[in-house]
């Protein structure tokens, strides 16, 4: 690490920090009638389907969405690259009876596992009965990029959906492939040593797990790490950003720890993202990695304190964090992805929270850095 950071300056000064609205603006995915519970709308999520003659282009999204109605996911998609979204499916609790209420997440297989194969698209969320008496993270996949869906398994089952210390509920899952297995993170509140810890369940199958393993946990039990969301970088690091209240920064402060080995975040220290102006973004963080914008790509990180996002050319490197603005407003854990063309990362954005007029919005950003101008004038 010290020998990387050393390197730190000649790298940085080569590029120019910034960001320009990319090729998808203001558009409106989803306007929630009117007589919808508020906030209507939240915690929006997309997917990329993986490129292939057949599936180019598309993109997948879902959120939360407050109907009078049992809750369900709905998958809207886009087939050029997000200009223009319909409605395509709906994922409807098959198990429980309570519906799919909250922090749902979109996933495609890289490679086959169990009887799932290569392609198949995961929805990972919470189904939460009506009296917000249980939480519980299902997993549903589609075997037909998301037009139908089948429930696969319950990965972990929590009390009360409310977000106290000493209530014991689950929240936010968030999948990755990994050495031919699939790791679901999520919050876990249900160690009594901890307000609320981050943890990992890990399946060779989708259809059964190992025990829960800590990914983020701290001694103080008021401390309450949350949001777990993991991309990976060159040379085979994982960064992890997680919201942390508790922090010394700020209430929510968004922190991020990088790991060879993304089962053992726990080993990994965790560091709170700083921008070179001072600003410390809090909550509900989302990170992606690009290969676009550098020679050793470009971290994007969001996060729910403002419609800025805030760069890293340096894998993460403390001190390289530039805040740069986007045309995509404040929400509650907006996500973010790749593009095809890595220079445009999509932004999108569910509302926030009680938030008495969401909708669910898409804008891109241009990471790709400003070439530095050439004198015009004839002077040499
Ligand atoms: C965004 O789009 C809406 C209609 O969808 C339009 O009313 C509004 O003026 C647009 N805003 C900008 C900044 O382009
Ligand atoms: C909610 O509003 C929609 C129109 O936006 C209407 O079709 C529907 O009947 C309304 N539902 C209730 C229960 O009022
Ligand atoms: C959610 O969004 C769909 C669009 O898929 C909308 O038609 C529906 O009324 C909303 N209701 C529910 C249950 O979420
Ligand atoms: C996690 O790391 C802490 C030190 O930060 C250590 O005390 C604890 O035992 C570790 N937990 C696991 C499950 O390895
Ligand atoms: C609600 O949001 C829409 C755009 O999403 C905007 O045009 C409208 O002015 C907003 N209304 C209020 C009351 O804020």
């Amino acid at each position: 690490m010290l020998a990387a950071l050393s390197l730190l300056p000649s790298i940085t000064s080569s590029i120019v920090a910034g960001s320009q609205p990319g090729t998808v603006s203001n558009i409106t995915i989803f306007t929630p009638p009117s007589n919808y519970t508020i906030p209507r709308t939240l915690y929006a999520r997309t997917l990329l389907l993986n490129q292939n003659c057949e599936h180019d282009n598309v993109l997948l999204a879902t959120w939360e969405n407050y109907s009078l109605e049992l809750p369900y996911f709905p998958i809207f998609r886009s087939t050029d690259l997000g200009q223009t979204w319909m409605e395509f499916s709906r994922v409807i609790d098959q198990v429980n009876g309570w519906g799919l209420r909250y922090q749902p997440f979109l996933y495609e297989l890289p490679q086959a596992i169990g009887k799932f194969p290569a392609g198949t698209i995961l929805l990972a969320g919470n189904s939460i009965p009506a009296d917000l008496s249980q939480t519980q993270i299902d997993l549903y996949a589609s075997p037909d990029k998301g037009k139908t869906w089948k429930f696969v398994s319950h990965v972990a089952h929590g009390g009360r959906a409310i977000p106290n210390n000493g209530e014991t509920p689950v929240w936010e899952p968030f999948i990755m492939m990994w050495q031919g297995k699939i790791i679901v993170y999520y919050s876990d509140q249900r160690d009594p040593a901890h307000g609320q810890k981050l943890v990992h369940q890990v399946s060779s199958d989708l259809l059964t797990w190992e025990d829960p393993v800590d990914d983020v946990a701290y001694s103080t039990y008021d401390f309450r790490p949350g949001m777990t969301v993991v991309a990976k970088m060159p040379f085979k690091q994982y960064v992890m950003t997680y919201e942390f209240w508790g922090a010394p920064e700020a209430s929510f402060a968004v922190y991020y720890r990088i790991s060879t080995d993304p089962t053992n975040f726990n080993a990994s220290v965790g560091r709170p993202l700083i921008a070179t102006d001072g600003t410390v973004p809090t909550s509900s963080p989302y990170v992606v990695w690009s290969s676009a914008g550098g020679p050793l790509g470009t971290l994007v990180v969001s996060s729910g304190s403002g419609p800025q996002v805030y760069l890293n050319h340096v894998l993460g490197a403390p001190g390289a964090w530039t805040k740069v603005d986007t045309p995509e407003s404040t929400s509650y854990t907006r996500s973010l992805r790749v593009m095809p063309n890595e220079n445009d990362i999509l932004i999108v954005g569910g509302g926030v929270l009680s938030g008495t007029n969401n909708s669910v919005t898409a804008a891109t950003i241009d990471i790709a850095p400003v070439a530095p101008s050439l004198a015009k004038c004839g002077g040499s």
